[in-house]
């Protein structure tokens, strides 16, 4: 009777009070929600949910076959260039309160080094050896993110590259696996927040996977050959960090891993991603790259392409609308399961609920001048410009500029530049808020020195008539600052050069001006390496500030005055000439001693090797010490290393440790950085860096199935010019 009861009562209530369906319950756990939801779905409503459209104009360039298509209210996720929270609003409100069960569109940008405001270049990112910074910076653009209407950015890049001739070599945190591991997880964290819930979090999406880096020739979209062992010693690591670090999601890539297209490879996208990661998010695909599996050669129409792409392990089609075109097809001839379809769906709602979309479906709008480029936003995309920029040369100090040189020549196409100290992928970013070299200068320099200026040349073509102008202005000058580099288009995607060299314009006024015999500070803002063989002879000191964003001018001039230390350390090698590529730290051992087999019209060694970068002061290390001479696999091991700042200025130094495994039952990297820790050092200070061996973590490697090896036997650890051998015990 009383159960009798009870259910009326509970039935009246019901009526009463109609509850909402359980999906749409905030308080029931997310995987009894995604599960009420697949449940009432079509299948039509599931294949939607795999596909990814485009909303607003594109405006990657190098996208191609992008129809915009009619955004269908029941659609996965949009591709979204507007960057209006209203409008965003406006297609979210068709999904969710038009289409039949009001599932939320999931709004995707690439914002790579901020959003409006925007910071510097990934690569230079990295040369600050600062995560906590980087962190930051990732937090500060989210939020401008989520303001402007976007839940899911394409980033962090943390493709491993070892040929700058690839123009997106800009995006990623350089040639070492271990540096794109830290720098993608402080990304990470910094996009994702403590909860993807959280009001000013965004997915992040780990791109691209996998071995993207290794295009042939430096050529974008071309065949990389990578082993099994290389892919799971160099390519693969800054993904499982990745992944480790709770990234929502995971961008296929347009180049073949030996043969077989990343975007159609079971091993890379289900065996590794999935069952031995346990990756549980999503995969996205490249733009258009399903579709290019027929160019790849694997697939001879777009149906068999979305069959392979799917099967192995790519959940949502990016604007190729091939699973939308094909997968009823597909399902009826028994080329794909519904249970495939349901793991997929179950995929993209999870990072959906994750996110709070179903709750939160709306910007909140706020004010423009709120929403972006606040005060603390400038000054973080400052600070990280300030310790990105590398001082690669300072011949008899000639920086900073003594006090007593009253006139400065400030020279060259880059110094009163806006569109390229922006970089690639820019977001939403607009070119009027960059400040340029030239305006940090005056403000720098205002009342200590007179700037002359001139343009001088174009950053290419042939027009010399800007040199007369340039060299009267320096020869009325005490020094020269000249400011070259890159378009911002000459790097980023499907910008592959074939030299590292500048425009031969830009070495000639450079060389017209070392004959007036002032001296020369050359300023580079880039997205790669650059070759430097004849700029460097004619330049006393050289400044690379990369492409630092909005923010960049006041903390050059900083640095060109000495109110700032500069920091940097290079996180990619400066090859001398494009020749010498592939050249980075990390290479296997020659078969013979260095000066054999070396080239016989050039020098092997690079200009500037990885971790190099110069201070106005100078540091002294102690001799390092270890806990013990040997240690076993359970063990740790201590290394300490006391760093002296014996100059007159304060500085911040960044001490790398490197491990070398001389003899090993695969042949080891000459040294593999393993730790890097920055730390502000007062002039006249001692501080005291630890790095603490952890024999799996960091003398283990891989082999080609992806298992740890860890064998017993002498090792090394590198610290500054010290080598400090180990021995690992049974
Ligand atoms: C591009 C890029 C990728 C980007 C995507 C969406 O072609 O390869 O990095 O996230 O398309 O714009």
């Amino acid at each position: 009777m009383v159960k009798f009861l009870t259910l009326l009562a509970f039935c009246c209530f019901q009526l009463a009070y109609p509850q909402q369906p359980l999906y749409k319950q905030a308080e029931i756990p997310i995987e009894k929600r995604i599960k009420d939801l697949l449940k009432r779905m079509t299948v039509e409503e599931k294949i939607l949910q795999l596909n990814q459209y485009k909303l607003g104009a594109n405006t990657n360039i190098n996208n191609i076959g992008a129809a915009s298509n009619e955004i269908p209210a029941g659609i996965g996720s949009l591709i979204y260039f507007g960057g209006d929270p209203e409008f965003r609003n406006q297609i979210q409100k068709k999904a969710v309160e038009e289409s039949r069960l009001g599932i939320p569109i999931l709004f995707g940008y690439d914002i790579i080094h901020g959003c409006r405001t925007l910071y510097p270049i990934p690569l230079a990112q990295a040369c600050s050896w600062n995560l906590d910074l980087v962190k930051t910076n990732s937090s500060m653009s989210a939020k401008e993110t989520v303001l402007s209407g976007v839940d899911w950015v394409f980033s962090p890049m943390i493709d491993v590259s070892r040929d700058p001739r690839w123009g997106r070599v800009a995006e990623g945190y350089g040639e070492d696996p271990y540096v794109n591991a830290v720098f993608g997880v402080a990304t990470i964290q910094g996009y994702q927040g403590t909860s993807l819930s959280d009001p000013y979090s965004v997915a992040a999406c780990l791109k691209h996977y996998v071995g993207y880096g290794m295009s042939e020739g430096g050529r974008d979209y071309r065949y990389s050959n990578i082993s099994k062992q290389s892919l799971w010693e160099t390519y693969l690591p800054s993904f499982e960090a990745g992944i480790n670090a709770g990234a929502a999601t995971v961008m296929s890539s347009f180049n073949d891993i030996s043969g077989i297209p990343a975007t159609s490879n079971y091993y890379t996208l289900t065996e590794i991603l999935k069952k031995r990661w346990k990756h549980d998010g999503f995969v996205v695909s490249d733009w258009n790259a399903i579709e290019q599996l027929i160019n790849q050669g694997v697939a001879q129409d777009k149906k068999e392409a979305g069959m392979k792409a799917f099967l192995a392990g790519v959940e949502m089609d990016m604007i190729d609308n091939i699973y939308l075109e094909h997968f009823k097809e597909l399902l009826a001839e028994k080329k794909i399961s519904i249970q495939s379809i349901d793991e997929a769906v179950t995929r993209i709602l999870r990072v959906k609920f994750r996110l709070g979309l179903f709750e939160n479906p709306y910007t909140t709008i706020i004010e423009k001048e709120k929403r972006y480029l606040q005060p603390e936003s400038i000054k973080n995309a400052a600070k990280l410009a300030e310790e990105s920029i590398v001082l690669l040369k300072n011949e008899n100090n000639i920086l900073p500029i003594s006090p007593l040189l009253k006139k400065i020549a400030l020279v060259g196409p880059m110094a009163k530049d806006k569109q390229n100290l922006m970089g690639s992928w820019s977001g939403y970013a607009k070119s009027a808020d960059v400040e340029t070299i030239f305006s940090g200068m005056e403000k720098e320099f205002s009342n200590k020195a007179q700037l002359n200026y001139a343009k001088g040349c174009d950053f290419d073509g042939d027009d010399e008539s800007g040199f007369e102008e340039a060299i009267k202005v320096a020869n009325q000058s005490d020094i020269i600052v000249v400011c070259l580099g890159e378009r911002r288009v000459w790097s980023g995607e499907n910008a592959s050069r074939s030299t590292l060299s500048l425009p031969i314009i830009q070495e000639k006024l450079v060389e017209e001006l070392k004959k007036t015999g002032k001296p020369i500070v050359l300023i580079l803002s880039n997205g790669r390496p650059i070759e430097l063989e004849r700029l460097e002879k004619f330049s006393d000191a050289i400044l690379e500030i990369w492409q630092p964003g909005v923010a960049g001018g006041t903390p050059v001039a900083g640095i060109v005055s000495g109110r700032i230390n500069p920091s940097a350390k290079l996180a990619i090698t400066f090859p001398l000439v494009t020749g010498q590529i592939p050249t980075y730290y990390n290479m296997r051992p020659s078969a013979r001693e260095a000066k054999l087999g070396a080239y016989q019209d050039k020098p092997t060694e690079p200009l500037y090797w990885f971790g190099h970068g110069l201070s106005y002061t100078t540091y002294k290390y102690s001799e390092a010490t270890l806990s013990s001479p040997r240690i076993k696999p359970s063990e740790k091991l201590t290394v300490q290393v006391k760093v002296t700042n014996t100059g007159d200025v304060s500085g911040k130094e960044s001490v790398l440790w490197y491990i070398s495994d001389p003899v090993s039952s695969i042949s080891r990297p000459l040294k593999e950085l393993k730790f890097f820790e920055k730390k502000e050092i007062p002039a006249g200070n001692e501080v005291v860096y630890t790095f603490e061996i952890d024999p799996n973590r960091d003398l283990a490697y891989y082999d080609e199935e992806g298992h740890k090896i860890l064998e017993p036997g002498i090792f090394y650890v590198h610290v500054d010019d010290q080598k400090i051998k180990f021995e690992l015990l049974k």
